[in-house]
């Protein structure tokens, strides 16, 4: 119940605050906007990934899950049984969440994507869709989810170029960044803690290029996501944010000349805001 309220109580703290695409004055976030949030073209893709979903929605499979999210970095995990129609409902990136993965990686056309839990590949599946050439990587602590990960990508042809690393991102993420060298794009989803989330940041940075685009889930899930969150934006390498709630991207570019941070949602959540073009960049703010 206090998740519940907080996370109200955050959504309508970010919602009242937030742009839309016409209140957007810079030409780079303006073609991005309509790049990720604007775009409501539909791709067959959306209908795979989605019947993927389904199937597994309708599946009676409980699965042993380790999880290795639960505490500081390093710590021992804990094991549960989790049904596969949760993992898939709850757990995993949901269908809107996914077009925009899809469109940033279809806008952004990286050769490698890195993804920091990779669940059972709904996300996964949206990257690879929207980046058929990239490399994908994707790193999930839970061997079982790990199996279904592969399954699932397999069953849409996504395979070849995919490949999920198991176990604790404390032992999977230099490797993986060891084998891609650099990253285009690179997907925080695991481990919502404030110093694990900013301890993987700091690893992937050496491997982040000027282009490289870092997308963050879950930066309203608590305080200490958010507190992490505020951190990422202070950080010197960072010279744009948007934050779209559900999802917050990261832009290192130098070509952006004074840091700039940014609420958008897509026009339809606020259509009166068509008649306003007086939206600024948010610097500074909380
Ligand atoms: C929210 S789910 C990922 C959903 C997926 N990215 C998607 O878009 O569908 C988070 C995943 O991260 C994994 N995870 C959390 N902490 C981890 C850690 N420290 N090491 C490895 N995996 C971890 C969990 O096992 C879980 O499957």
């Amino acid at each position: 119940m206090y998740n519940f309220l907080y996370r109200l109580r955050q959504f309508i703290a970010f919602y009242s605050t937030a742009d839309t695409v016409y209140q957007v004055h810079s030409p780079f976030v303006f073609k991005w906007v309509n790049a990720v949030l604007e775009d409501r073209r539909w791709y067959y893709a959306f209908t795979d990934i989605e019947a993927v979903r389904q199937k597994m929605l309708g599946s009676a499979a409980v699965l042993d899950v380790v999880d290795y999210g639960g505490g500081p970095e390093g710590h021992a995990p804990s094991s549960r049984k989790a049904p596969l129609r949760r993992l898939a409902r709850v757990v995993s990136s949901g269908p809107r969440q996914g077009r925009w993965l899809f469109r940033l990686a279809q806008w952004l056309k990286p050769d490698r994507i890195l993804e920091l839990g990779g669940g059972v590949g709904i996300g996964t599946m949206y990257l690879a869709a929207g980046a058929p050439r990239a490399s994908v990587v994707a790193l999930e602590g839970s061997e079982a989810c790990a199996h279904v990960w592969r399954a699932n990508l397999s069953l849409l042809g996504l395979a070849a170029n995919s490949a999920v690393r198991a176990g604790p991102f404390s032992q999977t993420l230099a490797p993986a960044l060891a084998q891609l060298r650099s990253v285009d794009l690179v997907f925080f989803d695991g481990h919502h803690r404030q110093e694990a989330t900013l301890s993987y940041f700091e690893k992937c940075l050496p491997h982040l290029r000027g282009q490289t685009v870092a997308v963050f889930d879950d930066i309203y899930w608590s305080p200490q996501m958010l507190a992490a969150w505020q951190q990422i934006r202070r950080h010197p390498r960072v010279t744009l944010t948007i934050d779209c709630y559900d999802l917050a991207f990261v832009f290192f570019g130098s070509e952006f000349k004074s840091k700039q941070h940014f609420r958008l949602v897509p026009s339809a959540w606020k259509p009166w805001k068509r008649w306003y073009s007086s939206g600024t960049p948010l610097i500074n703010t909380p």
